[in-house]
Formats: C-alpha cells, sequence, structure tokens
C-alpha cells in the first residue's frame, strides 16, 4: 500500500516531468496530488503510480462515451478542448472508481516501445556480419521489439531496416555521415523473459499497452497499432520469469549457427545494483561455454561482448528513450574484429 505522501510526490514529479510532451497530465497531476479521494484510490496502486492511474483512468474512457473524451485529442475525434478538464475528470474517476481500482492492483507501467528499435535495428545488424541471429530480450513487456527486422527506418540522410516493411520509424542520426545503411539480421529466432509478460493475443493486453500512451501522442498510437499486428503474425514468445536468471540460460539455447544476441531497454531502471551484478555473473559464467553479445540501453547504448568468462563493453551511441533521436554514433574498428 503506497503512503499519500508517495502518491502526491509522485503526481507533483510527474507534473513537472509532462510539462512539454503532455500538457493535460501536467494540468491534472497537481490536482489529483491534492484530491484526498483520488489520493486514496491511489493507494492501492504501485510505482511509478502517476503512469499507471492515469493509463487506468484512459482504459477506462476509451471503453466509455463520456465527455471526458473531449480533452483527450485521441478520443475526442476532433480538436481536444483546452478549457478547464478538473470536474468532469474527477466525476469520470468517481463514477468509475472500482473498474479504475481493478486496473491499479493488477496492472503495472510496462510501455512496450518501438521507437526504441532504431539504434537497435543497425546495432544487431552490424554484430550479425551477415549471419542469422537469435534475439533474447530482458524484460520484453509484449515481445514488440523481437519484431525489429520486419521494421523500417527513415532519416534525414537515408534510411535501413526492412525496404518492404509496413512499419517505417522516423529519426534523426547524427553525425549524419554515421547514418547506417544495414538491412536487416536475419532473426531465426526471438525469445523475451518477463516477470509480467503482457500477450499480443490478448485484447485486453493490447488496450492496455494503449492506455499507457499520452494523450497528446497520438503520432504513437498507428505505430504500436501495426507493431502488435506484426507481432501477432510473428508471435514472439516472451516467458514469465525473472530475466535475472533467466536470460543466459535462454541465449545458451540459440540455434548453433546463430549469433546469440541479449538485449535490454528501460529495464534496468527498475532493477537493484545487485541484481545487475548477478545478471553480468551469469552471462559471464555463460559465456564459458558459448560467446554472446549483450545489448543495452540504460544511460547511454552499450555494446558488451561476453566470452571465455570475460566482458568488454563498447559505448556506441546516445538515443533519444522513444528513439527520436540517436546522436554520437560511433563504431569502433575493434567491434568488427570481435564479429569475425
Ligand atoms: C518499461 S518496460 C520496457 C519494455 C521494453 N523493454 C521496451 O523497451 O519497450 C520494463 C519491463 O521490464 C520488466 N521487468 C522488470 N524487471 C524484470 C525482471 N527482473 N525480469 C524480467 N522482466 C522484468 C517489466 O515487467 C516491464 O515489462
Amino acid at each position: 500500500m503506497l503512503t499519500p505522501e508517495a502518491v502526491r510526490e509522485g503526481f507533483l514529479a510527474f507534473s513537472r516531468h509532462t510539462e512539454h510532451d503532455s500538457p493535460l497530465y501536467s494540468r491534472l497531476s497537481p490536482l489529483i496530488a491534492d484530491d484526498e479521494d483520488l489520493v486514496r484510490l491511489c493507494q492501492c496502486g504501485r510505482m511509478p503510480i502517476s503512469n499507471l492511474f492515469l493509463g487506468a483512468v484512459q482504459a477506462e474512457l476509451a471503453k466509455s462515451g463520456h465527455p471526458l473524451r473531449e480533452w483527450y485529442p485521441q478520443l475526442a475525434g476532433g480538436p481536444a478542448r483546452d478549457d478547464d478538464p478538473w470536474p468532469v475528470f474527477r466525476a469520470f474517476v468517481l463514477e468509475h472508481r472500482e473498474a479504475i481500482r481493478g486496473h491499479l492492483t493488477t496492472r503495472r507501467v510496462q510501455t512496450n516501445e518501438v521507437g526504441r528499435t532504431v539504434y537497435l535495428l543497425p546495432t544487431f545488424a552490424r554484430l550479425a556480419a551477415g549471419r542469422p541471429v537469435a534475439l533474447v530480450e530482458f524484460g520484453a513487456s509484449m515481445g514488440l521489439n523481437l519484431c525489429l527486422d520486419r521494421f523500417r527506418v527513415e532519416t534525414e540522410a537515408g534510411s535501413f531496416g526492412d525496404p518492404n516493411a509496413r512499419l517505417t520509424l522516423r529519426t534523426s542520426w547524427s553525425p549524419r555521415e554515421s547514418t547506417p545503411t544495414d538491412g536487416p539480421p536475419d532473426v531465426v529466432s526471438r525469445v523475451g523473459v518477463d516477470l509480467h509478460p503482457l500477450d499480443v493475443a490478448s485484447e485486453a493486453d493490447r488496450d492496455w499497452l494503449r492506455a499507457l500512451l499520452w494523450p497528446e501522442q497520438a503520432e504513437r498510437r498507428p505505430i504500436l497499432d501495426l507493431a502488435m499486428q506484426i507481432a501477432q503474425e510473428l508471435r514472439p514468445r516472451v516467458w514469465q520469469g525473472d530475466a535475472v536468471e533467466e536470460t543466459a540460460k535462454h541465449a545458451l539455447l540459440a540455434p548453433a549457427d546463430a549469433v546469440p544476441i541479449v538485449f535490454q531497454t528501460h529495464v534496468f531502471y527498475q532493477l537493484s545494483a545487485e541484481q545487475i551484478e548477478r545478471f553480468h555473473a551469469s552471462m559471464l559464467g555463460a559465456s564459458r561455454e558459448r560467446a554472446m553479445w549483450f545489448v543495452s540501453r540504460h544511460d547511454d547504448l552499450r555494446v558488451t561482448r561476453y566470452e571465455d568468462g570475460r566482458a568488454r563493453g563498447f559505448v556506441i551511441a546516445s538515443p533519444h528513450h522513444h528513439g527520436r533521436w540517436v546522436r554520437e554514433w560511433t563504431w569502433p574498428a575493434e567491434l568488427d574484429a570481435l564479429c569475425e
């Protein structure tokens, strides 16, 4: 059970965080923090409570014809209202409090952001060096990023990935002369591990990922829908489990002719230093049986080669958290040598 102070602080911090990208959430958050009834309702949830609660409200709103829709750009069906949403918002929450409580006690913030594949795609293609790859994702959520070989990326200086893809992502790449031209890697197996996997075959799980998008970020919705369609066809397998313990074992099971690539994006911030250290130790142990790569977006984008119980890491870029831009991309010659 969260304390009222933790709930209030969560919403006040979220208000600052969403100032530019979600004016609606930024405006509602301090009012929620100040409302005793809503704070009490939120106490049954978990952190990050602001994203979880506002996702729960949006999940219910998407199913209803309530006038609150008029303030949500993705649900308004025309230009959204920008007068005071608070009385209508509060009334909606109180009318739907039991359904919202249901989401707060069963759901988690598990945003599966395919924009992150703009930097994973060329990284995997280069590590593959023309050979098949076996992908193993640490904290895969619904596993959408395991389908990245079916995506294409456009930049100001050219495109890369699958030239015939239905799903095109856009990013700004620098330095411009380092813009990738790689085709997609040949993915022969796609496996994820998550504490609470979302199932792409479940309409409720697909709706939950839609509800986690911020209301003003309309451009993310068609991309998410297309990625979920592609994942329904490819069906990447996301195992339920603790990836700290399980990921390296899956990498060892990769097809013999494939290059095992383990990766994580935006999961390590949810782990303790001790968990990250244990994962590193399990990769070192597994690498005595088989060499493998680890690609990680934590602060920077880092590639680590695990081989014979040793690890060598390289920072290769500094990407935006949703992949809007990729900066300082560099591919050391030593990395190419390790791929041979
Ligand atoms: C913010 S989501 C990111 C999902 C995906 N990696 C992406 O970038 O779109 C974090 C995911 O990590 C999962 N997770 C957190 N700790 C984990 C652990 N120890 N083992 C497996 N999954 C974990 C959560 O359940 C959640 O689905």
